[in-house]
């Protein structure tokens, strides 16, 4: 496999972004033109950003699968596709070539059809790090079913809700997942998730941790026995086969639920030629991809790093891609360098909570751990700060691999800015430049660009890029509202940034009602609805703060109804709830019982304040003058929680 748009100096750089930006067009399809096509675009780009309106590629047909798998199995059957580390590293390594890839894919789009779905119907996959997850999101995509894979810290009723939300009438699940020395009953959940749904017609179980489950007659079925079933069909003479549907290019692949300021997640809906080429083109530029180099992301894939790069991305290109079950902290706290060893890996894409909370195990996991193989190192999923960044540069990269910190986001479906390692500078904390194809601006609270450097404002896109979000799953104005109606004619990331003399941008966080806890996004009005639902609750307001292994810890202000005397036993009961409404994901560090919220005349609560008496700030605490009872503030101050 060779990638004839792998930039290899800065000085390709440069003229690579220059020619994406003054011919965006003539860019993008030279990149697509070494895809497989069933037939090629009409025309590259149609877009305003108004409606919005984003169509790249159209007129293509295609099936991502077919330049996942099928365009490889020439010269690359016999590679490793995916290295499988399970989570007890004293189980069996499963290494799937892509000629075995190939066989399990074509399986189990054959048990999907057999199962009576069809193109465009919804698949909900909630399942453990397993390859039989891989299989399951490819069965999909090649027969144009649309998969939602839904993270597997996620509670019963946080799948009830998205299963509602895409209408999906089939689901994907396992008895249960093994993380470290706990095992999720998955099946267990889904089960919950089911009562009183009417829509789901099929339930496909994978057999992983033997925990019990209860299998309904006519609706739930074995993976291990639709499979064998289904190998009798796809297998003739020794032959494999399953013709992939035939896709354009611009229908969607598939959704994925992130949580925003508003109570409810949406359903970012990816699309299927502009996503896969974006995937693939980053894959190869960031991490300097070089053939026969494995790549291990440590993401899970329930996220859409995991979705872009496990699988897509490196699939695409020709790559092995490493896909680990367990978690970094067992056994013990050198698991991830052990994988390094063990499987000779030569890129490792972690997120810097990991990395913060392996930097509390000191070196002593490192030692007897031979990570020479390793080349590259990448972060993604919150600003990493300085003393992580070098930690991660002295102990994991011996000060001879170049870091790539990639800001990216669900919606953007794949990494915009980021140095290309080893090719453009990095910069420690900086995500640095944008990628070739992305135009970043920053602008003021008005929406007018800041230009000059440095600047510091609002993280804007002023252009499409083939692999962002195409609209919200059921609800295209609420796709218009959240992203594109804030600043007119731009892309809103909900992200503020710096941008420094050379213009190396440097990601300072959300600037809207958005947590970032342990790199997972959680929305503060999703966790108040949860902690409202408890009968002892009146009312919350929910805020981040600063936390030293998750980067932000979340804090709860509480009103009861009632004077409890147990204190402690009641925020067992609120985080009992939240757990139970969005999953222990979601969970809130800290819960202060307070009288009275600060609010504005309009209702309107003033979180500016209960951020700044959340990070420990009790005198200076801005302007309440416009408070109505500022009184309120005081008391919330002399009872802030340590
Ligand atoms: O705030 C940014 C932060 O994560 C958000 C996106 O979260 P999610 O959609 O869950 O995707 C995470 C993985 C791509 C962004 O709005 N973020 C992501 N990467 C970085 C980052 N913040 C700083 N630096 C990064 N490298």
């Amino acid at each position: 496999m060779s990638y004839p748009y792998q930039i290899k100096s800065l000085q390709q750089y440069k003229e690579a972004y220059q020619k994406s930006v003054d011919q965006p067009e003539l860019f993008w399809s030279e990149v697509a033109d070494t895809f497989e096509w069933r037939k090629k675009w009409d025309r590259v780009l149609d877009w305003n950003f108004e409606e919005p309106k984003i169509k790249w590629f159209e007129g293509g047909k295609l099936n991502i699968t077919e330049n996942c798998i099928d365009r490889h199995l020439q010269s690359l059957g016999e590679t490793p596709a995916l290295i499988w580390e399970p989570n007890n590293p004293d189980d069996r390594v499963r290494v799937v070539t892509y000629n075995r890839l190939y066989k399990r894919v074509c399986q189990f789009a054959q048990v999907l059809k057999n199962n009576g779905v069809k193109k465009g119907d919804r698949v909900c996959i909630y399942m453990g790090m397993v390859p039989e997850l891989a299989y399951a999101i490819l069965g999909c995509a090649r027969i144009g079913a649309i998969h939602s894979v839904v993270f597997g810290g996620f509670s019963a009723q946080s799948i009830a809700d998205r299963l509602e939300d895409a209408k999906a009438e089939y689901i994907v699940t396992a008895d249960g997942a093994f993380r470290g020395d706990k095992i999720i009953p998955l099946k267990n959940v889904i089960d919950d998730a089911l009562i009183g749904n009417r829509t789901v017609k099929k339930v496909i179980v994978y057999t992983r941790t033997r925990t019990p489950v209860s299998m309904i007659k006519g609706r739930d079925v074995w993976w291990e026995d639709e499979m064998e079933f289904a190998e009798t069909q796809v297998e003739k003479e020794g032959v494999v086969s399953f013709p992939a549907e035939e896709m354009d290019a611009e229908d969607p692949l598939f959704i994925l639920y992130t949580s925003g300021s508003t109570g409810k997640p949406k359903g970012v809906v990816h699309s299927s030629a502009g996503y896969m080429i974006f995937t693939t083109y980053s894959f190869v530029n960031v991490f300097q991809y070089k053939p026969g180099d494995v790549h291990f992301c440590t993401a899970d894939i329930g996220w859409i790093t995991g979705h872009s790069y496990i699988i897509y991305g490196p699939l695409s290109a020709g790559a092995t891609s490493v896909m680990f079950e367990g978690v970094p902290t067992w056994p013990d706290a050198g698991r991830f360098w052990d994988i390094v060893d063990k499987h000779k890996v030569n890129i490792i894409y972690t997120a810097p909570t990991a990395i913060r909370s392996l930097m509390g195990y000191g070196t002593a996991p490192f030692e007897g751990k031979d990570l020479s193989s390793l080349k590259i190192l990448g972060t993604v999923g919150e600003p990493i700060n300085e003393e992580a960044w070098h930690w991660y540069n002295k102990h994991v990269g011996k000060e001879k691999c170049p870091i790539v910190d990639t800001w990216w986001q669900t919606e953007t479906g794949g990494i915009l800015i980021s140095n290309l390692a080893g090719v453009t500078p990095d910069k420690p904390t900086y995500a640095t430049l944008p990628l070739p194809g992305v135009q970043p601006i920053l602008v003021d609270e008005e929406g007018k660009e800041i230009t000059g450097n440095p600047a510091t404002g609002n993280l804007c896109m002023k252009a499409p890029w083939p692999s962002m979000l195409r609209t919200t799953y059921g609800d295209h104005e609420r796709c218009r509202l959240n992203y594109f109606s804030t600043y007119e004619n731009l892309y809103f990331t909900g992200d503020g940034a710096l941008r420094d003399e050379e213009g190396n941008y440097r990601i300072t966080g959300r600037v809207d009602d958005v947590l970032n806890v342990s790199g997972h996004r959680i929305g503060t009005a999703e966790v108040e609805n949860a902690i409202n639902m408890h009968y002892g609750i009146v009312e919350s307001a929910v805020v981040g703060y600063n936390h030293h292994i998750k980067g932000q810890g979340i804090y709860a202000y509480v009103i009861c109804n009632v004077v409890h005397t147990d204190e402690e036993h009641m925020r067992q009961d609120i985080i009992q709830t939240v757990s139970r409404i969005i999953g222990p994901i979601a969970k809130p560090d800290k819960i202060q019982f307070v009288q009275g919220l600060p609010k504005t005349r309009s209702g309107k609560i003033m979180r500016r304040v209960l951020r700044k008496i959340a990070e420990g700030e009790t005198e200076n605490l801005g302007d309440t003058s416009t408070l109505l009872d500022p009184g309120v503030v005081t008391d919330i101050a002399n009872g802030k929680l340590n």
